[in-house]
């Protein structure tokens, strides 16, 4: 099987985590990059969160430290969702490994020069760095493959504002500019080309329950085991506190399968764009489906999914991998 090349840009986070191990666990991705972006927690807790998963993973990939800050608004963080390290209750092993001389952007920058036109990205967090990266390489979307982004909510309510969705809403400046670039770079050719974006409305129907976690952990023999449990207790406990019952939504974990496999969701090509004045409304994503703006579309925004197909597929292969894992420690 050839692997397709992966880089990811996640503010690990709980299910940050989950999509980093489903990917791990894939043996149809390579995963050649890792960009550390501050939103769940401040950048410096993601970085470590990530050198630590791939320390328990016993994976080499290298992983680059992002801007402390949004583009131009102040950091805002969610303890409250992922807790105080962003891993939950989960303690990740401490690790000696390094983060890159470069920066997240550069990385991105590297990345996509390094397999032109074959980079398949990934952003589960916010836009941050992918928005710096644009700057420096204005050809960037051009260079990847395909580009996939948890972000957003489309006709549907947001989680951290009434209309706004957590990753666009820490940085909707980086989330505006990101969509401009695209529209820009393509320029209307090329639909296939643009970003698949994942919003609330498609993320919440993937419902983790403490039993799929159990398909999904087994006998539990090898400490990431341990760790994927202690995160998704914690987060299990802010889904049931926000009232929506003991489960939780793997936003970011969808968008590594779709990655991988754009057959899990279906997609409507539309103009999207972000609210930045609105003082109600600032983060909203506003997809222009019938067109009244007159632009070229500049993403293909997931409209289906089959959670059942999904599940299928992210049991397997994370259970495989804890498995695998476990035997390779005895
Ligand atoms: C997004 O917000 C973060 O808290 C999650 O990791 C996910 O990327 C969902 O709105
Ligand atoms: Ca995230």
């Amino acid at each position: 099987m050839t692997a397709l090349p992966v880089f990811v840009d996640v503010d690990t986070g709980v299910d940050d985590a989950m999509a980093l191990v489903y990917l791990f666990a894939s043996e149809d991705a390579d995963v050649v990059g890792i960009a550390s972006t501050a939103g769940n927690v401040p950048v410096q807790q993601v970085c470590h969160n990530n050198l630590a998963l791939l320390e328990l993973c016993g994976v080499d990939v290298p992983v680059s430290k992002g801007s402390e800050n949004p583009v131009t608004a102040p950091l805002r963080t969610a303890e409250d969702t992922h807790g105080p390290e962003g891993m939950g209750y989960a303690r990740l092993p401490a690790t000696d490994r390094a983060l890159t001389d470069y920066d997240a952007a550069e990385a991105w920058v590297r990345a996509a020069h390094a397999y032109p036109g074959e980079l398949t990205g990934v952003a589960t967090g916010p836009l941050t760095n992918l928005a710096l990266a644009l700057r420096r390489e204005p050809a960037l979307p051009r260079l990847l493959r395909r580009l996939v982004i948890m972000g957003g909510a489309f006709d549907y309510r947001g989680n951290t504002t009434p209309v706004a969705e957590w990753n666009v809403s820490v940085d909707p400046e980086a989330a505006a500019e990101v969509f401009h670039g695209w529209s820009t770079a393509w320029n209307g050719e090329s639909p296939e080309h643009l970003p698949i974006v994942l919003g609330l409305n498609l993320t919440e129907h993937i419902v983790m329950t403490p039993e799929l976690l159990g398909r999904l952990t087994g006998d539990g023999a090898h400490p990431l085991v341990a760790v994927l449990e202690d995160a998704m207790r914690f987060y299990f406990e802010f889904h049931f506190a926000c009232g929506e019952g003991y489960l939780a939504h793997l936003h970011d974990p969808l968008a590594a399968a779709v990655a991988l496999d754009p057959d899990l969701v279906r997609c409507r090509p539309t103009t999207v764009d972000v609210e930045l004045t609105g003082t109600l409304t600032r983060g909203m994503t506003i997809a222009d489906w019938s067109n009244r703006w007159g632009r070229d579309p500049n993403a293909l925004i997931g409209v289906d999914v089959d959670p059942a197909a999904f599940f299928e597929r992210f049991l397997t292969r994370v259970g495989a991998f804890t498995k695998f894992l476990s035997r390779e420690q005895t």
